[in-house]
């Protein structure tokens, strides 16, 4: 049984720089990343898979305004250990992360490719596709907690 556990910033970069093609944003470096929650799930030592969410409004009108809006970014599962419940690890210690602090709205900018990832969590898609020059086609996502 994988669990994840808050990591410091720094040992996401290198996962989310492979899997991903970036690393930590302008915003995660600058700042004294007060509520950030990173989080990893580390197998034999090293890092299988990471996540991270912070507090940012959702970048568009969706519906009745959700005050405590998340931001979650740099989901990466290691290739070799997809499709075996990590993500889900990971995205589940970030929405616990949320609530314990009172977060009531996460969104996400969903690669195509993950989006039945986020689906099958209860995320629906709230704006239309928009293309981003390292990710490709993104659907803004959100889940009401
Ligand atoms: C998206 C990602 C984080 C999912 O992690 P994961 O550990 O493989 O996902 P899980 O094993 O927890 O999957 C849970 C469920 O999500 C859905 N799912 C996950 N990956 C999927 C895929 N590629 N296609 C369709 N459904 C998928 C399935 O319903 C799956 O359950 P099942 O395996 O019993 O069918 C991982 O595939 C990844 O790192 N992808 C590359 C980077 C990326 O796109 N990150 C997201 C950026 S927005």
């Amino acid at each position: 049984m994988f669990s994840a556990i808050p990591v410091a910033a720094e040992l996401t970069y290198p996962l989310r720089r492979q899997v991903l093609g970036r690393g930590p944003t302008p915003a995660e470096l600058d700042c004294a990343l007060t509520d950030w929650g990173h989080y990893g799930v580390i197998i034999d030592g090293g890092v299988a898979a990471v996540g991270v969410t912070h507090p940012r409004a959702l970048p568009v009108p969706a519906g009745r305004p959700v005050p405590g809006s998340w931001r979650i970014i740099g989901m990466a599962v290691d290739q070799g250990f997809r499709r075996r419940g990590l993500g889900t690890v990971v995205l589940t210690a970030l929405l616990a992360h949320v609530r314990s602090h009172s977060g009531r709205r996460v969104w996400c900018q969903a690669r195509v490719g993950a989006a039945e990832f986020y689906r099958r969590h209860g995320f629906d898609q709230v704006a239309a596709q928009r293309d981003d020059r390292i990710a490709g086609p993104q659907l803004l996502m959100s889940l009401l907690l």
